[in-house]
């Protein structure tokens, strides 16, 4: 058994091409998971770093429409060229298939999806790689955890109980498979109305507790702002089209707090 998991963790490869790979992960769907990935992504770029985004998410990837891209990767039948948008190096199955095709495939062929993704894609002197996880705690995560290496996993959560058990979960996973968890976020945590008063729609405090009964950090907060969702629609992140907006700055916090553990 012992040497079952040496030889694993002799198996772990990094992804070429990359100083540090950083996931962004939530048990539960719909929490924000995407929309924290590209903006993360973008607010590294704002401060320097060098950055790619890996939409890991392979039965519903996002990047194409957040970040409106339509084009196809080159490849040399060998290897896949990310594709370049606002300065970060992309790669997505959405790129290679069309928008409204399901991908109806079994477990292995997404784990091999994912190891294609890690190791056969020019990424290019990079700082990091920001990796949009799918929902669960699945063949994605597990292929993550076991054959590549990651520095480190964001936790995604909205305030809801419901959302929390499964983040819970997701908790219990990564640190089983050891993977350092930087922290967690309290995504949507509540709305500010036009009177200032601020409503917190799915409970309060709940990601907080999560953090401390884990023993993680917790790393803020971000609000629920329609600017974020209209942004995404758009395929121009918020942190992109409007870098002095409330929430880009929350997101340039996290970066600058990012980099300066990393680099
Ligand atoms: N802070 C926020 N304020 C307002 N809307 C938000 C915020 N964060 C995310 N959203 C919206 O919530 C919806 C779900 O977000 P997103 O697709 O990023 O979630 P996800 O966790 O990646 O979902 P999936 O599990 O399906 O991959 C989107 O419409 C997005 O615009
Ligand atoms: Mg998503």
């Amino acid at each position: 058994m012992k040497e079952n998991l040496h030889q694993k963790r002799f198996q772990k490869n990094p992804i070429k091409g990359t100083k540090f790979t950083i996931a962004i992960s939530s048990a539960k769907g719909g929490v924000g998971k995407s929309t924290f990935a590209t903006n993360l992504a973008i607010a590294l770029k704002q401060i320097g770093c060098k950055v790619g985004l890996l939409d890991a998410d392979i039965y519903g990837p996002s990047l194409p429409k957040l970040f409106s891209i339509k084009g196809k990767p080159e490849s040399d039948g060998q290897n896949l060229k990310p594709i370049l948008k606002y300065d970060i190096q992309c790669m997505s199955i959405g790129f290679l298939t069309d928008e409204q095709t399901p991908m109806i495939w079994r477990g292995p062929m997404v784990t091999s999806a994912i190891k294609t993704f890690a190791q056969k894609v020019l990424w290019r002197d990079l700082d990091f790689i920001i990796v949009d996880m799918p929902p669960g705690t699945g063949d994605t995560q597990l292929t993550f955890s076991q054959e590549i290496i990651m520095d480190g996993v964001i936790i995604i959560s909205t305030p809801q109980e419901i959302a929390l058990q499964d983040v819970k979960r997701g908790i219990k996973m990564f640190d089983k498979l050891k993977v350092n968890i930087i922290g967690l976020i309290d995504n949507m945590s509540h709305f500010t109305g036009d009177d200032g008063k601020k409503y917190p729609i799915f409970g309060e405090g709940g990601v907080k507790k999560t953090a401390e009964e884990f023993q993680k950090e917790f790393l803020g907060e971000i609000p629920i702002n329609p600017d974020v969702g209209k942004q995404g629609d758009m395929g121009v992140p918020i942190v992109e089209s409007k870098p002095d907006h409330e929430i880009s700055k929350i997101y340039l916090g996290l970066a600058k707090k990012i980099k300066s553990t990393y680099l």
